[in-house]
């Protein structure tokens, strides 16, 4: 499976995944390209380091949002992407995407969604959210991707609890932990999958 990886900003769920690849848990994934949409990121200094070929889409180099849209989803086609993961991408992709590769696009959000997504919900945001309704517990959801934000099928879903006291960056370092890990879990079936010949979605879980 080529795997594209679409990123913003610090690039931790990126290099879990392509952590996993050089120890030989995901023999079935190659990361066949991250695409960014900004310079600049410490991401594409990941990317770079280990080797995975990269390019940066950014708005400034196209006339419109659909546009430059048009051209991440054709940026995977030329480059063979069976899936594309969004790793801390932070922007809705619009219809010209979805035009070239819709159904083959999952998320990792760090909340158990439909709670703490939608708009603004990114970054300290969620787990700011999460404190101030007073959650016991929150967690991870990796889903397809559609066009309405946050809103697509869910592969997996991961608790993490709220511990007292907890800050909003104590408890997005814990649920980071557990993205980690159930990023690689969720690639591993999705490529075991794959080579199986059966597409399968993989069920939604607890
Ligand atoms: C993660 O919390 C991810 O769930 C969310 O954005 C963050 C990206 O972190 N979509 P990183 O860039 O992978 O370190």
């Amino acid at each position: 499976m080529r795997l594209g990886i679409l990123v913003s900003g610090r690039g931790s769920n990126l290099e879990a995944v392509l952590d996993a690849i050089a120890a030989g848990r995901l023999p079935s994934i190659e990361a066949a390209l991250v695409i960014a949409n900004r310079a600049g990121i410490r991401a594409l200094e990941v990317a770079a380091r280990r080797g995975v070929p990269w390019r940066v889409l950014t708005l400034d180099d196209f006339p419109d949002v659909d546009a430059r849209d048009g051209a991440i989803g054709g940026a995977l086609t030329d480059a063979g992407c069976d899936l594309a993961l969004l790793a801390g991408y932070d922007r809705l992709l619009r219809a010209p995407y979805f035009a070239s590769f819709a159904g083959r696009t999952i998320n990792i959000h760090p909340s158990l969604l439909p709670r703490h997504g939608g708009t603004g919900m990114v970054g300290l945001a969620v787990h700011a959210a999460v404190l101030a309704a007073g959650e016991v517990e929150t967690g991870v959801t990796i889903h397809d991707v559609t066009p309405a934000l946050d809103e697509g099928a869910a592969l997996l879903q991961r608790r993490v609890p709220v511990l007292p006291g907890d800050s909003a960056a104590a408890l997005a370092a814990r649920v980071l932990e557990v993205e980690h890990q159930a990023l690689v879990e969720v690639l591993a079936e999705l490529s075991g999958s794959m080579t199986a010949g059966s597409p399968a979605p993989i069920r939604a879980r607890q």
